[in-house]
């Protein structure tokens, strides 16, 4: 089914990078104004599906009607269901709420689920696909720079609990991903820039040249769709896509490379109370340049590699510092209970994902927290 999207892409000279994995290799479809022929892909890599759209209230303002439009005329289309926006919809009661309606739809088993949105759109819709008729299969549609560089690819589903986010959950691989480039131009300056901290990741964990293509191009990425846009876009995918090829459920250290600024940035983001103070991305770019600074304190990472990323990202207009999260500054005690009760805790020792420069990140099993503290104590206290 895969082969009759790649071969429609190519005919367009869209972008398709194949996900490889045992029995369920997908294709991401990459692309400007794929909107109007998503359409016409659906309908040739799931012959015979329907479709129900599951998205949120703000992309079903700008976007929702040119995806039916074109839905409807493969006569594809079951129905529709909008959540709110925000994280909150990443919870038990929507998630209930939506697999009803999916029900009344009518989805049945051979039918599909399409997530249009960003990462919670994503997210819940497909957990829904992934419980629902015990499977149904999804599409994902990432409408966020995040989503389409990140959350779309690699099956990971969930939602989140009082005891944390992402607790509950599947893995769930979708049957396609198409990213249209052109929807981001809607996004707010502040959502895309957050977004970009996940394209800069890629750069960083692996892929020196990447992040020198970024520094020399990110305005142009930034201004328009275009080549600059879609080449980010695509190598980003491309990095996800060989990770998850490499290791799907992160039981062989490859993926958990993923996690690189995460855990400082996670600790971060629970503590500004998962609102508008601190987006993801915003939290991420601060942890990323933690883990560069805690590698150069560790005699690992040449410095001018850190002051290089610290540079790149200020000058894109992302945070570096905890200092800059607004509201009551952290205790370093807080900071660091939170990071030890991120998943990345194994009997009792914090690994973290350092750097012994651009380009070339480890996992670090046996992280000390004793230095790890005064390590915190001297970032919360600068500013
Ligand atoms: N599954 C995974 O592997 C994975 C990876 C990373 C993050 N995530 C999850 O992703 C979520 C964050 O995703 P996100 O940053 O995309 O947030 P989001 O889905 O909340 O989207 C951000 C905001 O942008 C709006 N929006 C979406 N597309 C738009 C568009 N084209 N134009 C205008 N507005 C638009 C949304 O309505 C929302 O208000 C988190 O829940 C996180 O846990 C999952």
């Amino acid at each position: 089914m895969r082969d009759g999207a790649t071969a429609l892409a190519q005919a367009r000279s869209e972008t398709t990078i194949e996900v490889e994995l045992p029995g369920r290799s997908y294709a991401i479809v990459i692309g400007e104004h794929l909107l109007a022929s998503s359409g016409q892909c659906i309908a040739t890599a799931l012959p015979g599906a329907r479709v129900a759209v599951v998205t949120d209230a703000n992309v079903a303002a700008l976007h929702l009607p040119q995806l039916k439009a074109s839905l409807d005329k493969q006569g594809l289309l079951l129905g529709e269901v909008v959540v709110a926006p925000g994280e909150a919809s990443k919870s038990f009661p929507v998630l209930d709420r939506l697999c009803g309606q999916l029900l009344e739809l009518g989805v049945e088993r051979g039918d599909c689920v399409i997530a249009f949105g960003g990462g919670v759109v994503g997210d819940l819709a497909g957990f829904a696909a992934s419980i629902l008729r015990r499977g149904v299969r999804v599409v994902q549609m990432p409408t966020t720079l995040l989503a389409q560089v990140d959350s779309s690819i690699g099956g990971k589903t969930g939602i989140d609990t009082r005891q944390g986010k992402n607790l509950i959950g599947t893995f769930h691989q979708p049957s396609l991903v198409l990213a249209d480039i052109a929807v981001l131009s809607t996004l707010s300056p502040r959502e895309f820039r957050a977004g970009y901290a996940e394209v800069v990741k890629y750069g960083l964990l692996g892929d020196a040249l990447f992040f020198a293509w970024l520094e020399a191009n990110w305005r142009e990425m930034f201004a328009a769709p275009g080549a600059e846009r879609r080449h980010a876009v695509e190598i980003s995918a491309r990095a996800k896509a060989a990770i998850v090829a490499a290791d799907e459920r992160e039981e062989k250290g490859t993926r958990a490379l993923l996690n690189f600024g995460h855990t400082f940035g996670h600790a971060l983001e629970a503590l500004a109370g998962y609102s508008d103070r601190l987006l993801h991305g915003e939290a991420i770019a601060i942890g990323m340049r933690l883990a560069f600074a805690y590698s150069v304190e560790r005699g690992l990472c040449p410095p001018a590699d850190a002051a290089r990323v610290e540079r790149h990202l200020t000058a894109v207009g992302l945070p570096t510092a905890i200092a800059a999260v607004p509201g009551d500054k952290p205790a370093p005690e807080a900071l660091l209970r939170l990071m030890a009760q991120d998943k990345k805790v194994k009997a009792g020792k914090l690994a973290l994902v350092l750097v012994l420069g651009i380009g070339q990140a480890f996992v670090e099993h046996e992280i000390s927290l004793p230095s790890l503290t005064e390590f915190l104590t001297r970032e919360c206290a600068r500013s």
